[in-house]
């Protein structure tokens, strides 16, 4: 190859590089990116654009191959290889290094003094608040949980329970039945989980049975169309009415304190005999009179009784050798007393203002 064939033809800015001044320049390049240094994102970007653009200054380079003499063609094509890796390795290097300052900043800028952002917790419904309250008080007596479908039939709604279909006591409850099927209604009352339950187990039986039931009552602050029941039922050789008010006086003092009473008045229900209404004495003023007690100092919690021995030989248990007792409570009316809410419908709606105020749990 003659001399003049050592010039670029081709219009780079190599162009007028003769041989030994090409591989002199990858080696000035390759220096110059090895001692590269840059400060700022900004630089980072003027060394990938000078090395690695569009308009890079090692592309030329490549052109000249064609003006190298044959027996250094591939010296010089891994020399320029070469130099573009080294720019390469070397722009990757920086944006690491960057990438690191980075997360270094963050770091740095992150006020471990700041105050925190509290995680919004979720918090329980009064009505499960206070049922899983009455379940485990009555647990601790021995009472084991009972619980049973919704949608019942008349036997064990009613007719078990001693209110066969001409009783008048049925219009105590007024009920709904199922559209398409009128021997089924929802329940109005747990006693069917007790006839249930009498059913398959033999005395002696101590169960709790909690859960919604429905009652056909135009919705009011005082009533609702469905609510939470909590009934009881114990039944055993020698129960009394004594055994009775015992539980209910201990239920009593751990549910609204060890300073409340309990009084029983003289009631009716079809499947117990004698029958009684429950008050306590009023937690909120503590029998001086206040609204929630109507200034009476009594407030009325439920309804209980001795089992009435036609319910028994119902549910084909021996009324001559076991007694026992039942007795029921609202759930919403407990919420309500305990919470000094004066609408019952607050309890069914969903609103979170409402329900937020609950977040400390019982
Ligand atoms: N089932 C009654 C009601 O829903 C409440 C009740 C009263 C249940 C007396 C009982 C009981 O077990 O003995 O109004």
């Amino acid at each position: 190859m003659s001399q003049s064939t050592q010039y670029s033809t081709l219009n780079t800015q190599y162009s007028i590089l003769i041989m030994s001044d090409i591989f002199d320049k990858i080696k000035e390049l390759t220096e110059e990116i090895e001692n590269s240094l840059v400060q700022s994102v900004e630089e980072i970007e003027q060394f990938r654009i000078k090395y690695l653009g569009t308009k890079n200054i090692i592309k030329p380079l490549f052109g000249e191959i064609r003006n190298v003499a044959n027996e250094r063609k591939k010296e010089f094509g891994q020399a320029v290889n070469a130099l573009k890796q080294k720019a390469e390795a070397k722009f990757d290097g920086f944006k690491e290094e960057l990438e690191a300052n980075a997360s270094d900043e963050e770091a740095k800028s992150i006020d471990l003094t700041a105050p925190g952002i509290a995680e919004q917790l979720g918090s329980r419904h009064p009505v499960s608040i206070v049922m899983n309250r009455m379940v485990e008080i009555f647990s601790r007596i021995g009472f084991n949980v009972a619980q049973d479908r919704e949608i019942e039939d008349d036997w064990h709604n009613f007719t078990a329970l001693n209110t066969p279909e001409d009783h008048p006591a049925r219009d105590m409850q007024d009920t709904y039945y199922l559209l398409n099927d009128p021997e089924r209604l929802l329940r109005t009352h747990t006693s069917s989980v007790q006839v249930r339950v009498m059913d398959y187990q033999k005395p002696p039986i101590r169960v709790i049975c909690p859960g919604r039931v429905y009652r056909n009552e135009t919705i009011s602050a005082r009533a609702h169309c469905q609510f939470h029941q909590v009934e009881g039922l114990y039944i055993a050789e020698k129960v009394s009415f004594a055994d009775l008010k015992q539980t209910i006086e201990y239920f009593a003092k751990e549910m609204f304190g060890h300073q409340t009473k309990i009084r029983v008045r003289p009631s009716f229900f079809p499947f117990t005999e004698p029958s009684v209404e429950v008050d306590v004495s009023c937690f909120i003023c503590g029998g001086d009179g206040c609204n929630v007690c109507k200034y009476t100092s009594w407030v009325e919690i439920g309804g209980c009784g001795m089992v009435d021995p036609k319910v028994l030989e119902n549910c084909g248990i021996d009324s001559d050798k076991y007694t026992g007792f039942a007795f029921g409570m609202g759930v919403e009316r407990i919420a309500m007393l305990k919470y000094q809410i004066n609408d019952i419908r607050l309890l069914f709606e969903n609103d979170v203002r409402f329900l937020q105020q609950f977040e400390a749990g019982l």
